[in-house]
């Protein structure tokens, strides 16, 4: 019985095996019908099966999700290329999300709807001070400040009161992405802001439940799915009404503000009249407003988390950061920008914490809309293609010692930022983050002023196990640790 057994598989993945070679496609695992090679994903990282399978097929491998056939490139060199290419400008089309998102927004959209938003946020971004000198960054740094100053004050209020890091700098951070992208921060009590924070952090358990949808649309038929994705669009119905009552009251006010919502206002009007098509819609608008608040909290706020983590587990290396950045306060005030550029260490600890742990280590897919050619392996139209930040960011060719945090390494022999190029938590090419120089503003302004303030500690009394699941994170949109408290004792 089981060398029949043995023979069918045999036969099976020999037939696998020609099926892949026939076609020039990538190696890889086989998989069942159906399912591809779903049953043997770690369901918690599948990054790190991922991650294991690249070191046995290579730095580009192909893989049967479900109904999605993905390439997964761990090759930085081969990654940057192939991301700048314009065949992988698209995302992939999931139904799901498409369900939700109806093809509005920025980040899952294709073609001219996206090219046209994203050349108005990157310009939105210019405006509101996103440059590299100038009055305009300069008032965008302030406004980081305040809510960095709020963020310290609220700290200091704990007392050394362990503190629960994800709902605390949902608040604050939420407070300045909100200003910039709504033109409007509410009090913490507000119900609009309780019930949009609340949907932020539900969002990411909902999205970890709804994710095997995108690779088998079939689960729907099950409840749990179903019921999900039904409450994922009530929120962002809901969503949606908040962000229109707010355009509803504002008046002439738009034309001396430049927030997100205030610019697409302004633009409407402006294209009331354009006979060619275009996409300023109020409904684009309210996907776009959600997208943009989206794509800049979670990701801030669990980055900044991660590092303060590291800041916690390290304390050597945050006394000689603190050293530092009391150096370089002189005056008794916040830590600006311009002080920060004279504290690498600084910088190499954020880039450390994204390295070690990147808020999207499967890497944000794109799809290849016209079939090309990459490594001599044909990757056909509609390929989901994974660039795997896990891998990158871990492999010890690049890295020695890669799973410890070394923030040195990213520094020279003078001390000065080395860039790597197997570094890339924001991506590449032409889709590449839009954010990532104000998540460095924002992550080096907090991070640099609440080390200076406080000296940051675990939560006493944890096992090394406890450590070790908080460290080991969750993933649902993005990678966040365990829930954690940490300890914010006053130092100065
Ligand atoms: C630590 C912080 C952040 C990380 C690690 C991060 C990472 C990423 C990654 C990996 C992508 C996919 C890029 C690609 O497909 O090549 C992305 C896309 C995007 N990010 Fe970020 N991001 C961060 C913060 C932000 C912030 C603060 C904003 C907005 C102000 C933002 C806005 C966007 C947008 C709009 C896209 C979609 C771009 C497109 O599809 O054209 N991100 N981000």
């Amino acid at each position: 019985m089981f060398w029949i057994i043995g023979v069918i598989l045999f036969g099976v993945l020999c037939a696998g095996y020609l099926w892949r070679s026939n076609r020039n496609l990538p190696p890889g695992p086989w998989g069942v019908p159906i399912f591809g090679y779903l049953p043997w994903l770690n369901p918690t990282e599948p990054y790190k099966t991922l991650t294991a399978l690249a070191s046995k097929y290579g730095p580009i491998y192909s893989i049967q999700m479900g109904k999605h056939f993905a390439v997964v490139m761990s090759d930085p060199t081969l990654v940057r290329m192939a991301l700048a290419r314009n065949e992988l400008a698209d995302r992939t089309n999931f139904e799901v999300v498409n369900e939700i998102m109806q093809e509005h927004g920025l980040i899952f959209t294709h073609g001219p709807l996206w090219k046209e938003q994203r050349k108005f946020v990157c310009n939105w971004l210019k405006v509101i001070g996103v440059t590299k000198f100038g009055d305009k960054k300069n008032n965008l740094q302030l406004l980081i400040a305040d809510a960095v100053s709020t963020t310290i004050s609220k700290l200091r209020q704990s007392n050394n009161r362990p503190i629960d890091t994800g709902t605390f700098f949902l608040v604050h951070i939420g407070d300045f992405i909100n200003l910039i992208v709504l033109g409007k921060a509410w009090p913490e009590d507000d119900p609009n802001w309780i019930y949009l924070r609340n949907l932020a952090e539900d969002g990411s358990k909902k999205f970890a439940i709804a994710t095997p949808l995108s690779v088998l649309p079939i689960l729907k038929i099950i409840p749990k799915y179903r019921n999900t994705v039904f409450e994922v669009i009530e929120g962002v119905k809901n969503t949606h009404l908040i962000y229109k009552t707010l355009m509803e009251k504002r008046g002439n006010e738009i034309h001396e503000s430049d927030d997100l919502m205030a610019m697409f206002m302004k633009e409407m009007t402006k294209r009331k009249n354009d006979k060619d098509s275009h996409y300023f819609t109020e409904k684009q608008c309210c996907f776009l407003l959600s997208d943009l608040f989206g794509a800049g909290v979670e990701t801030t706020v669990n980055t900044l988390r991660w590092f303060l983590l590291y800041m916690a587990l390290n304390q050597e290396i945050q006394n000689d950061l603190q050293k530092l950045l009391d150096s370089a306060c002189t005056d008794g005030g916040l830590i600006g920008l311009e002080q920060i550029e004279s504290i690498p260490l600084l910088k190499a600890c954020v880039s450390e914490t994204m390295r070690l742990r990147p808020v999207a280590p499967s890497g944000i897919p794109r799809s290849v809309n016209t079939e090309i050619t990459i490594s001599g392996y044909r990757i056909p139209k509609g390929t989901m293609v994974l660039p795997l930040q896990w891998a990158m960011h871990h492999d010890e060719k690049y890295w020695t010692d890669p799973e410890t945090f070394r923030p040195k390494r990213f520094l020279d022999d003078e001390g000065n930022m080395i860039n790597h190029k197997a570094f890339m938590p924001f991506q590449a090419g032409k889709r590449a983050c839009v954010g990532d120089t104000l998540s460095y503003w924002i992550l080096y302004l907090f991070g640099a002023n609440i080390i200076h303030n406080f000296n940051v500690s675990a939560e006493q009394g944890l096992s090394e196990k406890e450590i070790n699941t908080i460290m080991d994170g969750e993933f649902g949109i993005t990678l966040s640790p365990a829930t954690h408290k940490v300890v914010f004792k006053s130092r100065i």
